[in-house]
């Protein structure tokens, strides 16, 4: 069965061993995480997960400023990727995004991310900029993605 939840600080182990396993998920400091349930950042940051049989499989962090929201990260344990469960996490974050009267949410993904670009492309997210050589190890252009609600 497939469920989906807001996280909390309880959950931070488990988000931090599937960053670790997805490579292309934005690798954080090991204090970030326990940051993201500070009191002070709670109206501005949603969690969601996702688990399946029990078992958190994926995350996605997305933060406020204004009505506009910026994706963190997201991520899917490698070993469950392509089960639709990455689409499941966006669409709710977009959904709720659009419940608290957000405009636009915008992301980074690395140019070479195919899976990410895709995933992105699909729930309707299209080029708004890029950042020159925003990442690195290796170092690559960072392509800026937007997604804007039309009311
Ligand atoms: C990006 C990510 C979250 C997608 O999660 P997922 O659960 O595998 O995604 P879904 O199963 O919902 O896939 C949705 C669509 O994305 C695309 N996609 C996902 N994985 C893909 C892959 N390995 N290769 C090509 N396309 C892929 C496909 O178009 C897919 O639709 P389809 O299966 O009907 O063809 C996952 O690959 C991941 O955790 N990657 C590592 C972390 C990361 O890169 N995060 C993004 C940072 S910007």
């Amino acid at each position: 069965m497939i469920w989906m939840r807001a996280g909390g600080s309880a959950d931070v182990d488990r988000i931090r061993e599937i960053a670790a396993l997805s490579e292309g998920a934005a690798q954080w400091p090991s204090d970030e995480y326990e940051k993201l349930f500070a009191t002070e950042g709670v109206q501005a940051r949603t969690v969601l997960l996702v688990e399946q049989d029990g078992k958190v499989q994926g995350f996605l962090i997305g933060r406020c400023v204004d009505l506009e929201w910026e994706i963190e990260n997201i991520a899917v344990n490698p070993a469950v990727q392509r089960h639709g469960l990455g689409t499941l996490l966006l669409k709710e974050f977009l959904r709720s995004v659009r419940t608290r009267h957000g405009t636009n949410v915008f992301l980074e993904v690395r140019e070479s991310n195919r899976a990410a670009r895709l995933l992105y492309e699909k729930a309707g997210f299209v080029e708004a900029g890029r950042r020159k050589d925003y990442y690195h190890q290796p170092d690559e252009d960072a392509m800026v993605l937007k997604f804007s609600f039309s009311r």
